[in-house]
């Protein structure tokens, strides 16, 4: 918790580590039947009570099968959508700490320029009627940072750092490869001069080899500017190579959270293990050790969660407890995290360990 209890108003930041601090965090989207008496019939829980924290410099990966949640908790942090419920404490430039779940329009604005999401889709996020000039410069014009001749400058610095030229400018996005256009996109997030980006599957779209070289732009430009990422991804070869830390969603719920290292080589929640065992390995040896488990197509309803922990109806481990007391996050060793009532007997199988997974096999 930050030492001073922040406001909505913003109060000045103590020493703290985090950047941004969620707290009971949820996003529940109405579904409504259609007709002539339209009326709401329940609700999809999309984010579910998510407490995360992310720290000043770090590289988080958010992972989890699609529709668990991963778009909208990030959409939640960058105010695209306002949560429903919970808090998103932000440290600012201006060291004031703000919670931007209960800012209004105007009380974001300052914010949400240090804040900047890159999207998946190269081709439909970039607008085939506005130029690079345009495209990057717009958010220097619609957060009043700049102007004419200056506005063209920065464009221009900036499409040099992402590896395109200036000379471009007035080029429209037809004109560029899958890889160019998501430089530009980089270029337009990073436009602002942002502390926290978010990118939500900003590589998936692309081929192999132009892949490493975005994750490597990334790099560098994280380098370069200090920056810290949220790094959502459903690919989790890509999020071990970038991340320090990794938090698992599961059904709207974070159900594990630990540094990468770590949590591949010894996961602590079921769901993990599974995910992990998808991931191909082109070592032979480690192929040999890991044994793929197959979880179930039948992904609960995110209007209807299941009683008791949410992944016990796909669990290879579930037991009776399970399908009626839901587990917290907790600490099982140091700062690794898991929601899961058994993480501290269980064995699970990480990526490359070979150890058995099951309880009571051993090492
Ligand atoms: N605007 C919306 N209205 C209603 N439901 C929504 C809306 N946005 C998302 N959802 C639902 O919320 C849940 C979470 O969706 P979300 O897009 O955040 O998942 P995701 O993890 O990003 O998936 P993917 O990996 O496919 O991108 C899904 O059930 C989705 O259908
Ligand atoms: S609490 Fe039970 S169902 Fe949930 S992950 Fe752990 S073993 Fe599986
Ligand atoms: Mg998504």
């Amino acid at each position: 918790m930050t030492a001073a209890a922040p406001s909505a108003a913003g109060t000045p930041a103590e020493a703290d580590p985090a950047l941004l601090r969620i707290e009971d965090l949820s996003m529940r989207f109405p579904i409504r039947r259609r007709g002539l008496f339209a009326r709401t019939t329940g609700h999809v829980h999309a984010v579910n009570g998510v407490d995360l924290t992310i720290r000043p410099g770090e590289v988080l990966g958010l992972v989890g099968e699609s529709g668990c949640g991963k778009t909208t908790l990030g959409r939640c942090i960058a105010r695209s959508e306002k949560p429903t419920e919970g808090r998103v404490e932000y440290t600012g430039a201006d060291g004031r700490v703000v919670d931007l779940a209960g800012l209004d329009r105007r009380e974001l604005r300052p914010y949400q320029s240090e804040i900047r999401v890159v999207f998946q889709d190269p081709f439909s996020s970039l607008n085939p009627r506005m130029n690079l000039l345009q495209i990057v410069g717009d958010p220097l014009r619609a957060y009043d940072l700049a102007t004419g001749s200056e506005l063209e400058e920065r464009v221009a610095i900036m499409l040099r750092k992402v590896g395109l030229s200036p000379a471009h400018m007035r080029r429209y996005p037809h004109a560029f490869s899958g890889g160019e256009r998501q430089r530009v996109n980089i270029a337009r997030a990073l436009i602002t001069e942002p502390r926290l980006v978010i990118t939500d599957e900003a590589v998936s779209a692309l081929d192999v080899s132009i892949r490493a070289q975005i994750l490597n732009l990334l790099r560098d430009l994280q380098d370069e500017f200090d920056l810290t990422y949220l790094f959502i991804s459903h690919d989790l070869s890509v999020v071990e190579s970038i991340c320090n830390r990794v938090a698992v969603m599961y059904l709207g719920k974070i159900v594990e959270l630990a540094d990468t290292g770590e949590l591949y080589r010894r996961p602590r929640h079921p769901y993990t293990e599974a995910l992990l065992s998808a991931v191909p390995r082109p070592d032979p040896r480690l192929r040999d050790q890991t044994r793929r488990i197959r979880l179930s197509d039948d992904f609960p309803d995110p209007a209807a969660p299941p009683p008791g922990c949410f992944f016990h109806t796909r669990c290879h481990y579930a037991q009776d407890r399970c399908s009626t007391e839901r587990p917290d996050l907790r600490a099982v060793d140091g700062t690794h995290r898991a929601a899961c009532h058994f993480s501290a007997d269980l064995n699970l199988v990480g990526v490359g360990t070979g150890r058995s997974g099951r309880p009571g096999d051993g090492d």
